[in-house]
């Protein structure tokens, strides 16, 4: 008899990406075999996202689709999972709206999954899974199967939840407080894939140079590289997402003088203003932000700096956001993921009665994406002729003639397709960049790696 099929359909972020990976591994330890398309399969998992409503809508329109593929094979399991679910008020609207979604679990139950599943299987009812932060704590999920969707690049959880509380983010309240890892852990995990040839590792976190305060080992963010970097094995290692606030100058020494750490480092501004910086809640100033940044360039000269920023906050007046444009010029990031503001239900900015209209979000929105779009082209630009290392990805996502690899520095490069593909597949190799667009490189490989 043929094995069931399992679909997981992912929203928001890496750390939701690496929770769908324990979540297909688990299924596939119970007796499931991957989906290709989510027609063919008999469980579907949406793993949501609640960082802005349009992330919510994506996520339910979704779920809104699986309808009629429920109506045509009765026997489908749907379930749904991540940061939206955690939620009470969007909980309602599944159980009233979303009829033939089987069942819902929330992030702090990821690790009981397997049980979970053998429950719905079992139950005729809908089964909802879902405890706030305050009931349930969470834990750490350590030793959950991981079905990798690379074979070349892997994230690496290395702490769960966040503690900063910024005033327009639901993160806190869905993921929980700060929950590190064992550092014999993520290292044996680290090890165990360098082992098995995959080429960059990618530490996850929503705050990951906050690495450790929790553990009482003694062992803080930049130690955790420190002991990462001393592996064996060709490999580079990046680490999302910093918090001003703690990226220290010891973590950019540690990046400085380790080789197999990526130069690059993202590093979410938000705003350039002090008042609007202080309204969030950041506990940073714009010259403590341009601090950590010269003493980044001072180390390491050709950093590739990545930010996001917010725009529209409560409050935030014409003088804010040229204070935001006027940084993004001192800086000259190379990109930046830029959001227009989106109020989240239960967050101190939320009740800010000073909220800006759509219309000069959106007329803000479009001017700091023209400076941004110009600042990345120089930048890019400034890069023709030079020779950056990357893993080599296959076919490009956003262009099927092309072939992609992503420098370790975290530039996006195209290139021909070679033409005995297999010796290329996942590997290193150095490609001379000979055109630049804005986000876009294109090379040719001149060596690859064995
Ligand atoms: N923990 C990470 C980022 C998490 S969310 C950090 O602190 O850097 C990713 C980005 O989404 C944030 O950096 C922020 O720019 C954006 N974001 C978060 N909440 C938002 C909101 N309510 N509206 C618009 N953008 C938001
Ligand atoms: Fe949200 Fe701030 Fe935590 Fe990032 S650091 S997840 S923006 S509360
Ligand atoms: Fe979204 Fe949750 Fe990540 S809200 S951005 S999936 S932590």
């Amino acid at each position: 008899m043929s094995k069931p099929l399992i679909f997981v359909e992912t929203y928001g972020c890496q750390q939701n990406e690496a929770d769908s990976e324990k979540i297909l591994g688990t299924a596939i330890s119970k007796g499931y075999e991957k989906a290709e398309r989510k027609q063919d399969a008999d469980l579907i998992i949406i793993n949501t996202c609640a960082i802005r409503e349009h992330a919510e809508l994506r996520a339910l329109s979704g779920a809104g689709q699986l309808k009629h593929l429920k109506q045509a094979k009765p026997s489908l399991l749907i379930g749904m999972c991540g940061c939206m679910v955690q939620q009470e008020h969007r909980m309602e609207d599944i159980k009233k709206r979303y009829p033939y979604v089987d069942f819902v679990f929330g992030t702090n139950k990821l690790s009981s999954f397997a049980d979970i599943l053998d429950e719905v299987k079992a139950s005729e009812k809908r089964g909802f899974f879902v405890e706030s932060y305050q009931e349930n704590p969470g834990d750490i999920c350590e030793g959950m199967p991981v079905c990798r969707s690379s074979s070349s690049k892997a994230y690496v959880s290395v702490m769960y939840g966040c503690n900063n509380f910024c005033s327009y983010c639901v993160v806190p309240y869905v993921r929980g407080r700060e929950r590190s890892r064992k550092c014999a852990d993520v290292i044996n995990e680290v090890k165990t894939l360098t082992e098995n040839g995959y080429r960059e590792i990618t530490l996850l976190g929503q705050n990951v140079n906050s690495y450790g305060k929790d553990t009482g080992e003694g062992v803080n963010f930049s130690e955790l590289i420190r002991r990462l970097c001393a592996l064996d094995g060709d490999f580079v290692l990046k680490f999302m997402t910093s918090h001003p606030k703690d990226a220290s100058h010891e973590l950019i020494d540690v990046i400085a003088d380790n080789p197999k750490c990526a130069k690059q480092f993202h590093l979410p501004l938000q705003s350039g203003s002090n008042s609007i910086l202080k309204a969030m809640n950041r506990k940073y100033t714009r010259e403590k932000y341009l601090e950590t940044v010269e003493y980044m360039r001072y180390r390491i000269p050709d950093i590739v700096l990545t930010s996001d920023i917010i725009v529209g906050f409560p409050g935030e007046t014409d003088r804010d956001f040229e204070d935001t444009l006027d940084i993004m010029r001192t800086v000259g990031f190379d990109n930046v993921y830029s959001f227009i503001y989106s109020m989240r239900r239960g967050t101190p900015a939320a009740q800010m009665t000073n909220q800006i209209s759509d219309e000069i979000k959106k007329e803000r929105m479009s001017r700091l994406l023209e400076l941004q779009c110009e600042i990345s082209t120089q930048k890019n630009q400034a890069l023709v002729g030079k020779v950056l290392k990357g893993v080599i990805e296959g076919e490009s996502k956003s262009n099927p003639k092309k072939w992609s690899a992503h420098s370790t520095s975290g530039k996006l490069i195209h290139f021909d397709r070679p033409e005995n593909p297999d010796e290329y597949l996942g590997k290193f190799a150095d490609i001379r960049i000979t055109e630049a667009k804005a986000i876009m490189l294109y090379g040719e490989i001149e060596k690859i790696y064995n």
